[in-house]
């Protein structure tokens, strides 16, 4: 698998379509308006396209849209596009509501999760939540003085989620499989907790690690 298709245009989208360029892969990266994307891929060398397009090319994708526009995005792609297909989920549900003492209003409830409504939406595609959990900053080849950082991942196909770690390997993670799509629930959520020392002390470049016994 060496074709990667971002679907996304903002900071995460071109921060992984580097990454993955970096690490070796062939890579495109979509937008609803392809055209704004005209210096990113000259500076860059990353070709863009329409959701639809990078979705029919690409053999892996990268979901990295706003989480209200998640399952317009994966539409616009186009379910016969994506159906069999790898789908790394890289969202979160932030409501568009200002934080309460730097705490994320999301739009899903505890039971619920975001990767759960796009998996059910798009049940032949292969949806592995990752990367949803740092800032763009450290989203790849991170380095810290403690160490590899944890990237919790999930996702119902386990063949999926094998790549999915390979990748979050190659990417300077150390990946933890936290199970099906209902880890989300909890996955998602890691965000806010992530999110708490950017609004309340202006630091952005954290990252979560795992301490197993
Ligand atoms: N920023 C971070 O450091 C960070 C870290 C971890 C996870 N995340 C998550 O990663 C995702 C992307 O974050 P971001 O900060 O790069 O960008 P963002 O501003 O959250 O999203 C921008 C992208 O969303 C697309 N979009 C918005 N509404 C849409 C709709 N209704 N239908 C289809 N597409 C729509 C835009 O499409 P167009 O290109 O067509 O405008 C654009 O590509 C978010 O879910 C965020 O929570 C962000």
């Amino acid at each position: 698998m060496q074709r990667v298709g971002i679907l996304g245009s903002a900071v995460v989208g071109q921060t992984l379509a580097q990454g993955f360029k970096t690490h070796g892969y062939e890579v495109r990266i979509g937008s609803r308006t392809p055209a704004k994307l005209a210096s990113f891929t000259e500076s860059s060398g990353v070709p863009a396209g329409t959701f639809e397009a990078v979705g029919g090319w690409a053999e892996l994708l990268v979901l990295a849209v706003q989480g209200t526009g998640a399952e317009a995005a994966l539409s616009l792609a186009g379910a016969a596009n994506h159906r069999g297909k790898i789908v790394i989920d890289t969202t979160n549900p932030i409501a568009p509501d200002p934080p309460i003492d730097g705490v994320l209003k999301y739009f899903t409830g505890p039971n619920s999760s975001l990767l759960e409504g796009l998996q059910a939406a798009f049940p032949d595609t292969r949806l592995v939540k990752a990367f949803n959990s740092v800032g763009n900053a450290r989203m790849v080849n991170p380095v810290y003085a403690g160490g590899r950082p944890t990237m919790f991942f999930c996702g119902n196909d386990p063949e999926a989620k094998a790549t999915v770690a390979e990748i979050l390997k190659q990417f300077g993670w150390d990946p933890a499989d936290m199970g099906t799509a209902v880890a989300a629930r909890a996955i998602e959520p890691l965000c806010q907790l992530w999110c708490i020392p950017g609004f309340r002390e202006n630091h952005w470049t954290h990252a979560f690690k795992l301490l197993w016994d």
